[in-house]
This record gives C-alpha cells, structure tokens and sequence, in this order.
C-alpha cells in the first residue's frame, strides 16, 4: 500500500503521507506525491490541494538510510518542481518538524499554514550537507539572504510563530490545523498559483557574504558544507532560479558523496541505536525515578544535581563537610543564576529549581528516594562504605547509582545485599552540559535498572549507551591508551604545544595536553595510584606523573602542562616543563627525534582504534557505534570523522593494521600488538560497522 493517499473533501483534494515514523521522502513516498498530485490537478471537482501528514509530524526530511544507496526515481528536487508547477493551489499543513527536504517540498507549496507548535529548519549541515531541493534557492526568496544564512549554516529549527514573522510560513493556527488547513485551500481556490520561484531575492550587500564565510572559517573548523551553502545563497542572488537550482544539486552531490557527510551521518543512526539494547524492549517494567539524591557535592556533584533539578526532579543533595555541601549549593545556584542571566532560564525557572533542591547529611533521610547516584571521591574504601549505608537505609527498588569513572561496579556493588540494584551511571564533566552518560551494568544489575537508566538518560536530555564492566568502561579505558601517546610523544621529542596543535586542527575539541591541564593532572594521578595493574614501564604517563608531584595540577593552580595567567583559561608553553620533559627523555635513554604530524595523529587516533577493538572483543561496548558516541559526546572526538571505529572503518581496516603493525615493529608489542579482532577483519576485508556482539 502506498504511504500517499489522496482523499476528495468536497472541491478540496488532501494529500496525505503516512510513512513512521518521521513521514520521510523515501522512494514510495515520493513516487506517490507525484501520483496523487497528477491525479488532484486532473480532477475536474478539485479546486484546491491540502498536503499534510499522519502521525507525528509533517515530512522530517530526506530519507538519509537511502543516501547510502544509488539514487532512485523520482528525484527530490524534481517532486518539488512538480508540485509548484500544479495549476491547483497547494495548501502545506505543518506540524511536528518540517525539516530538510520536509521544508523544501513545503516551500514548493503555493501556501503554507502550521500549527503553533510546529517547528520548521533546514538541518542539513548537521549532516554534511547542503539543502538539495532548492531550499538555497526557495528561503532566500521567503525569508531573505541574512535570515536564510542563519537558518542553513545553524541548521536549528524555528518556532512556528518565528516562521511566520520570517514569511516563510502564512499562517499560524492553535489548534485544527486539517480544518484551517482545508479553510485556507478554499479560500485561495480559484487564485492563480503562488510560486515561491517567481519571488526576488531582496538585494543585500555583499559584506553578508563575507562575514557569514569568516564566521564559518572561525567556527566550522574543516566542515566544508558550511562554505557550500554560503555559496548557493550568493548563487540564489545574482543567478536564475533554475540555475541557482542546478547549482545547488551539484554541490549537495558533492557534500553526500563526501566522507564528513558519511561520518556525520554515522554519528546520527549511531546515537539512535544506543537505545537499543538486548533484552530490553517497550515491555520492560521501568522504575519509578520522582526523586534523587546525589551523594558528594563537589563540582561533578554539583552539576549533576543540577541537571537532575533542571529536569525538574527533586533532588537532596548530601555531603560529609558542611563547607563542602555549602559550596555544591553555591554551585548550582550559580549554574541556575548563569542559565537566567544566558537567557535560557526565567526567573520562575531558577525560584522553581532552586525549591527543588534540598540538602542533608543523615542517610535516613534517603529511605524513600528512587535513585540515589554517589559522586564522592574517586577512592573504592569511600564508595563501598557509602554503598553499605544506603544499603542499610534506602528502601527496596531503591536504584543505587556510582558516577566512579574508573572503579568495578561489582566490588562496589558487592558492599550491599542488593548488587540487582546497584549501576554506574558515569556523567562527563560538566555534567549539566555534556550530553554522555555511560551506564555501567554490573555482573548482577537488574534489566529494569539498566531500562530506568535509559529512561532516566533521555529524561535529562542526554544519550545514554550501555557499557559493560571493566576498568575505565569504554570511555576512560580508551583515553588511557590516546593519552599514554601523547605521553610517550612528549618523551620523545613532540612538545605538548605541538602535539595539541595537531590533534585540534585534526578535529578534536581540544588536544590532550590542554584537556589534561582542565581536567586537573592530580585527577588521573590519584586514578593511577589506586590501579593495581599498570604497565611496567617507566615511560607510561611519566611526564604527567612528576607534573602531579611538583603541584602543577591544570588550570586549578596557574601551572601544569602549561602556564596559566591569572584568570586564563588559555595556557602558554612553559619553557620549564619542556626542560623537564627533555631532561627526562635523556635519564630514561629515549632520543629524541623530529616527529611529524602523521604520526602524531596516527598513534594516538590508532590507540583509540586498537583499544576499541578489544573492547568489541571483550564484550565492553555491544556495538562499534556505541563507543563512536562515546567518543563523539564525551570525549570530543570530531562529530564529522564518526568516531574512532567509523573513522578507521573508513581509512580501511588494511590499512590501519598496517600501520599498527609498523608501530609494533617500531615501538614494541607492549601497547602496539594488533588486536585479533582488527587482524581478522582487515584479512577479510571487513569493516567494524559489521561486527556483531557474541553471546
Ligand atoms: N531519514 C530516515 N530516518 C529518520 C530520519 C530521516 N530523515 N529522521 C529520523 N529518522 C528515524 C530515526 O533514525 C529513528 O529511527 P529508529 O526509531 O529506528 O531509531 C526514528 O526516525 C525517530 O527519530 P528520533 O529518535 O530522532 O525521533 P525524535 O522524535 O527524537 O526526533 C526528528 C524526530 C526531530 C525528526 C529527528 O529525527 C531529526 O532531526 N531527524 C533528522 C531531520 C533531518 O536531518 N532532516 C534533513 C534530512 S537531509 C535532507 O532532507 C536533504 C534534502 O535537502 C535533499
């Protein structure tokens, strides 16, 4: 059955798509558009033509699973053309998100009416792309060249109201919008059609152009879409519609075709996926979660509670110190002051929030609490006498959560009666702004944890991914082995200036000595003392370690990898830690040589790879995607590279082994033995998109 049906209501035709769960353009949709258009405008009774659609929302855009495959007919571009040459007007009724080629078929709708809650955007940048169906060349016309710039290069949605006061949509309604939709379409009905590709584009001064392209070059770091888009707006200025047209078509081909397009929208199925996990479905019991209480007010603390608050759970906050537990509170009346004072937050909000918020320091008063998450000191004595305590009070169902980043949730979980009840739920640092959390499931945590978790994960508007236990889970185990590099690189002759300097222009967020120096040395310090499996080698984190002994910890202190003024959060060389560094190399007997930025970027990247694999392997992470959205959300790994599996899967699996395989003979099996799951799939020709979790 076709996903496009055609419905005569009196001289009114409505078209409507029903195609879950977003309604997008996939071939029988498209095929059907065209269908019911040519059988509405050859209707005798038919006046006027509603487009609108089932479900949760109007079209959401391009179907994106299909731009992996060859391009099938009838083309976007072309639908839209087809529906602005009707001779019948053609009403769009929105609601939901009318995004990408969801917006562009609406614009080459002669009217557009949406319903107040209805959000229209063109995304496609958040894909590597560039809108494909003439929506560079339509919003220009609706909107104008500035607004039509904002709208493309952010890609985020715009409030039907805002729509409205932007000419791109005609009417807003509250509530009815079928009704309201067929009242319009009868009172334009016998109006010659109201085409969007006849409208000029206001004239704008060519600065707008140059501005929008160092803005670009300042924020969008490599992205090259962004710079395309500009291009087809200044097109849509001084050439034909159709030409404008053309262009664009040409220039979307080239941003699907290319690898930041592919990564990009890796990322996008990868972080859908992470919802999905075995043995858990719709029918899963989940537990109730009405309230919680953190445990440790320190910043980690801190930020989670207020996370919690702001999605409007009661929240208790506790701490052993009294100083300690005023300043948490200090905290997050801090965060809800910077959310008003951003805008973000009414005063309403914050006075809501902070009445939210309540503090102590007995555990009795958690008997009733559903989730309770520890964020205390990275230390398994402290944990465990935290866990025995709640175990003594908490009531059953309780959900007894660890943020440890580090420590075996087994062991934690083995100081309660109740080990079913007991999971990581690791936040990220700022804990109410990045978006990860990795929930940790423990040899005996309950399904119904695990699916709270999730519900929980979302309810904070954060991805959730399910990881297994194991020292650092997936995240920090694979930062030890991208971070042993960078430690091993300074040894031997890259400064961290240098090695952060090619890993940022790479793509990530920030290189690893800037991170290190946030973050706080004395964090991984400590971490590292309370592991009792490190490497026997005297060169594994050496630099880092004797930064921690000498007090320079980061930013906290002025002093770490780097200098910081007073109040800076941007460090500069410190020609004494290069004296350091050096003078270690020459005790530890490394030579130092010139190293060039291939290799930087090789060893570490391929780090990630190596212990990625063996994550698969062991079992860790269920899918490869998973720990690319990890990498992605957590750790700042570059959104358009897809994360470090999908980055490797498309370098070849060849020709990483290769290159692991060199650094084994270069630098040893220690850390550089190919896993045999990398060493199988490069034989096979394989990738890691096609592993499958055993078991
Ligand atoms: N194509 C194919 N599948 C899509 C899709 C799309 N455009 N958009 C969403 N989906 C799928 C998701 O993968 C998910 O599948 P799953 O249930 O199997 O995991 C399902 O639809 C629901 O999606 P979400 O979980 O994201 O649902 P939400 O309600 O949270 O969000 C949404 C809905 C706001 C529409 C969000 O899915 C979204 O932003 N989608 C992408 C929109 C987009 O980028 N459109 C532009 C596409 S490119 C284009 O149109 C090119 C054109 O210019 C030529």
């Amino acid at each position: 059955m076709s996903p496009v049906s055609l419905l005569q209501d009196g001289e009114v035709a409505v078209i409507t798509i029903d195609n879950p769960p977003v309604n997008a353009l996939s071939q029988p949709v498209r095929a059907g558009l065209v269908r019911c258009i040519a059988d509405a405008e050859q209707d005798g009774q038919v006046r006027s033509i509603v487009l609108m659609c089932a479900g949760r929302t109007f079209i959401a855009g391009a179907d994106i699973r299909e731009f992996d495959r060859p391009p099938m007919e009838p083309h976007l571009p072309d639908i839209v053309s087809r529906i602005e040459a009707c001779m019948k007007p053609v009403v769009a009724a929105l609601h939901g998100t009318a995004f990408g080629g969801g917006l562009e078929v609406a614009m080459g709708c002669h009217y557009r009416i949406a319903v107040e809650t209805a959000q229209v955007g063109l995304p496609e940048v958040k894909l590597g792309l560039l809108p494909g169906a003439s929506g560079t060349q339509r919003l220009p016309r609706l909107a104008g060249v500035q607004k039509a710039l904002e709208i493309m290069l952010s890609g985020d949605p715009l409030p039907a109201p805002e729509a409205l006061a932007s000419g791109i949509v005609d009417r807003v309604v509250q509530t009815d919008l079928a009704t309201a939709a067929i009242a319009l379409a009868l009172e334009v009905s016998g109006r010659p059609p109201r085409r969007v590709r006849d409208l000029p584009v206001a004239a704008v001064d060519p600065s707008v152009f140059e501005q929008a392209r160092s803005n670009v070059a300042e924020r969008a770091r490599g992205l090259f879409s962004p710079a395309k888009i500009i291009r087809c707006v200044e097109m849509a200025t001084d050439l034909s519609f159709d030409a404008g047209c053309e262009a664009e078509r040409q220039l979307f081909l080239e941003c699907k075709a290319s690898p930041q397009s592919a990564g990009l929208r890796h990322a996008f199925f990868a972080e859908r996926e992470t919802g999905k996990v075995p043995g858990i479905d719709g029918d899963t019991p989940l537990r109730p979660v009405n309230s919680v209480a953190v445990i440790g007010a320190g910043t980690m603390g801190a930020g989670i509670a207020y996370a919690c608050l702001s999605a409007r759970l009661p929240v208790r906050i506790m701490d052993n110190s009294r100083e300690g537990l005023e300043q948490g509170v200090a905290t997050i009346r801090e965060l809800f002051d910077a959310g008003v004072k951003r805008g973000k937050l009414s005063d309403a909000d914050r006075t809501a929030g902070l009445a939210r918020l309540s503090t102590g320091n007995d555990y009795e008063s958690l008997a009733d609490t559903d989730l309770v998450i520890e964020a205390a000191f990275e230390n398994i004595a402290v944990k465990k006498e935290i866990f025995s305590a709640l175990d003594r009070v908490c009531k059953p169902g309780s959900i007894l959560a660890t943020n440890t980043s580090t420590l075996d949730i087994d062991a934690i979980a083995s100081a309660t009666n109740r080990a079913a009840d007991v999971i990581g739920l690791h936040f990220f640092s700022p804990a109410h702004v990045m978006r990860l959390l990795e929930i940790v499931r423990g040899r005996a945590t309950a399904t119904d944890v695990i699916a709270t978790s999730l519900q929980f994960a979302k309810r904070l508007r954060k991805i959730g991914v399910v990881v297994g236990n194991g020292f650092g889970f997936v995240g920090n185990r694979m930062l030890y082995s991208y971070g042993r590099e960078n430690q091993l690189l300074l040894l031997e002759g890259a400064a961290p200036e240098v090695i952060d300097r090619v890993l940022y222009d790479w793509g990530m967020a920030m290189g690893p000595n800037a991170v290190g120096d946030l973050a706080g040395l004395d964090v991984g310090y400590r971490i590292r003392r309370e592991r009792s499996n490190l490497p026997d080698d005297p060169r594994y984190y050496r630099v880092a370690d004797l930064l921690a002994g000498m007090g320079r910890f980061g930013q906290k202190t002025g002093k770490g990898m780097y200098l910081y003024e007073k109040g800076s959060r941007s460090g500069v060389p410190d020609p004494e830690v290069q004296a350091l560094i050096e003078n270690e190399s020459k005790k530890l007997g490394i030579v130092r040589r010139s190293i060039d930025a291939a290799e930087i970027i090789d060893r570490c990247i391929y780090g990630l790879v190596t212990e990625g694999a063996r994550i698969l392997q062991d079992g860790i992470a269920l899918r490869p995607g998973d720990i690319d959205v990890i990498w992605i959300n957590g750790y700042g790994f570059p959104r358009h590279r897809g994360g470090p599996m999908h980055y490797a899967d498309a370098v070849g699996l060849d020709r990483v082994y290769a290159r692991v395989c060199e650094f084994r003979d270069r630098f040893g099996a220690q850390y550089w033995q190919p896993p045999p799951l990398l060493e199988q799939l490069a034989r096979d020709g394989g990738t890691f998109s096609q592993f499958v979790a055993s078991g």
